[in-house]
């Protein structure tokens, strides 16, 4: 996600922003930028695409930025594509106010149409661009800055966690905060903000979290806090005693964990936006009428993790659309000669959108005349600026070398996908989809609910971190996230795991079961329980011990099979996945962290693969 740094002191603030902003780099980004004012009132920006060497490069060969009160960003894109323009901070038409801003503004397109007809020039695709832009409005109508703040707090929705400069206020920094967290840090003579406290850490460590719907006005010398109704807030101060190193985890031991636990609003900002009057709406798909017309299969293509969301996908769209759905691993897919062209939809995933095998696979499918639309979590990569079409999870940057909070977001955006091509094609009923949107609409309270029992799975993982293989097995989306939950338990604590279709161990695996063995058994697909149970029962009474995923019902059948349960909230079938791959993710977590493994950074992998 991006990062925020800015100050209110005696000394030049462009080097305390680039300090800090290098401070939140770790956070990932692809460009950044910085806003001072001088103490005449000239407000002077920096700013590009890029890592931050192009920023220090770029104010080497131009003037120096004069002035001791600033605001600096680094971005993660969202709307609008990596590069110059795009970058933060964002300037009103008139050149008086500038914004940084982390978070997404839902409404921005309306607010974008309705100052354009306002005769307002926009220079970005950013949804960012809107604050400023509203901001600037409101302030030639009100001539009074914090009068326009709060007019455009009232009128955006969404997260933002902004920082604001005003030429005509020399003096003064403004701050505020919505879903998305922002900081102020105090010293002598000088103060701060920041999105975390990475960036404050060798100034200060007398630090106020902001709360929602606060504004926070800043000077050299004073800090003063307004809620709402611009009534003066007094706030509690913190010490914070973190090292660095903790401090860019957030406080959790590992990205991992930090990403698991980000679930819950990595899904909201990926959902909500996409929400409008109680329906999926896909701004990024309108003009694709002709992806449906005569679509009569989908192949979804991934490697690894991204695979398994599209083993979930084959299950859930065949059931939502009635058309043939094929998940393939990219490596093979590419050279399995699969029958393409138009007729044959091939839907992409990749976090990282730059995974070799999957672009590779992405460019065969668009040379045999396929439409190819991508899943992917940075914009701007190789995959999506490739793809016909493309749909960002708005994850925010996954550091850890396990996905987790890109997978949860990636399977959320493939089934809202689905359901959208179900409704287009008329093939659900209004009552079916308006109880999906209720589940879309309580999923991320779920996940949360999920994550709620973490200390169950800890205690569980204690329990068997030494075993030396571990089966996984299911029946259709459970064989699925069995798949998921056997590769994160490989990839970080090195324990040898299979995922079997249940339905498959008496075909031969079963010869493997022994007193003993370790068998986590997923039943929460409720139509095929008494088979899972079945299932259970046989590897029982080969001496297997059994770790029992179910739901709240599916628990009522079969939760007699074993003392190891993670039960998991219901929600509707299609969004059930979404919830059973966490206690997976967080088992995986803890076993890998007993047995001492460099959890962020397995060994032998990398976050990216660009190579066959
Ligand atoms: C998942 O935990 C792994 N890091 C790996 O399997 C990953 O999912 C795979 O390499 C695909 O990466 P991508 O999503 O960036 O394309």
């Amino acid at each position: 996600m991006c990062g925020i740094i800015g100050y209110a002191g005696k000394t030049e603030a462009v080097n305390v922003l680039l300090d800090g902003l290098e401070r939140l780099e770790y956070r990932g980004y692809d460009s950044a930028g910085v806003a001072v004012v001088s103490p005449e009132g000239k407000l002077q920006v920096k700013k590009s695409k890029g890592r931050l060497a192009v920023l220090r490069d770029l104010l080497q060969e131009s003037d120096s930025l004069v002035g001791s009160i600033g605001i600096g960003h680094t971005r993660w894109a969202t709307h609008g594509e990596p590069n110059d323009k795009n970058a933060h901070p964002h300037v009103g038409q008139d050149g008086k106010i500038a914004v940084v801003h982390n978070g997404i503004i839902e409404n921005y397109l309306e607010i974008k149409n309705y100052l354009i007809r306002k005769g307002v020039t926009f220079q970005s695709d950013t949804d960012t661009e809107v604050i400023v832009q509203l901001m600037e409005y409101y302030y030639k109508k009100y001539s009074n800055l914090m009068d326009a703040v709060y007019a455009v707090l009232n009128r955006i929705k969404g997260a933002y966690a902004m920082g604001i400069l005003c030429s005509d206020y020399p003096e003064q920094m403004l701050a505020a905060r919505k879903d998305a967290p922002l900081l102020i840090g105090y010293g002598e003579k000088e103060n701060f903000i920041a999105s975390d406290v990475t960036a404050l850490l060798s100034h200060t460590r007398t630090v106020t979290y902001m709360e929602d719907d606060e504004v926070a006005l800043i000077t050299a010398d004073s800090v003063q806090i307004y809620d709402s109704d611009r009534s003066p807030v007094e706030k509690e101060k913190h010490i914070i005693a973190w090292d660095v190193s903790a401090a860019e985890k957030g406080g959790y031991a590992h990205f991992m964990l930090k990403e698991i636990m980000e679930q819950p609003e990595a899904v909201r900002k990926t959902v909500s936006p996409r929400i409008t009057d109680g329906k999926i709406v896909f701004e990024e798909l309108k003009e694709a009428v002709e992806l449906l017309q005569n679509i009569t299969r989908i192949y979804i293509v991934a490697c690894g993790s991204a695979y398994h969301v599209g083993m979930v996908g084959k299950y859930t769209l065949e059931k939502l659309l009635h058309i043939p759905v094929e998940a393939c691993l990219a490596s093979e897919f590419r050279y399995s000669e699969p029958i393409l062209g138009e007729s044959a939809l091939v839907i992409v995933i990749s976090q990282s959108g730059e995974t070799l095998d999957s672009m590779a696979a992405l460019r065969e499918a668009k040379k045999k005349g396929s439409k190819v639309l991508s899943i992917v979590n940075v914009m701007g990569s190789s995959i999506a600026r490739e793809s016909d079409y493309v749909l960002y999870t708005w994850a925010g940057p996954e550091i850890a070398v396990a996905t987790t909070k890109a997978y949860t977001t990636q399977m959320v955006l493939l089934i809202m996908l689905g359901v959208y091509f179900a409704k287009q094609l008329s093939r659900i009923s209004e009552e079916e989809y308006d109880k999906i949107m209720v589940g879309l609409d309580s999923l991320p309270e779920k996940i949360k609910d999920v994550l709620k029992n973490i200390d169950n799975y800890q205690k569980t993982a204690s329990r068997y971190f030494n075993h030396s293989s571990v089966f996984y097995i299911g029946r259709n989306v459970d064989y699925a996230l069995g798949l998921e939950g056997s590769l994160k338990l490989k990839e970080i604590s090195y324990i040898h795991s299979e995922s079997y279709a249940a339905g498959e161990l008496k075909h031969g695996t079963i010869s493997l079961i022994e007193p003993g063995t370790l068998v986590v058994a997923l039943a929460t697909y409720a139509p095929l329980l008494e088979k899972t149970l079945s299932n259970v029962v046989e590897v029982k009474s080969r001496g297997a011990e059994v770790i029992l995923m179910a739901t709240e019902e599916t628990a009522k059948t079969i939760s007699s099979q074993s003392s190891e349960l993670f039960v998991i909230p219901e929600t509707h079938p299609v969004l059930q996945p979404v919830l059973g791959v966490i206690p997976l993710q967080l088992f995986a977590y803890y076993v890998a962290l007993n047995r001492g493994c460099d959890i962020d950074k397995p060994r032998n992998l990398a976050k990216s693969v660009t190579v066959e």
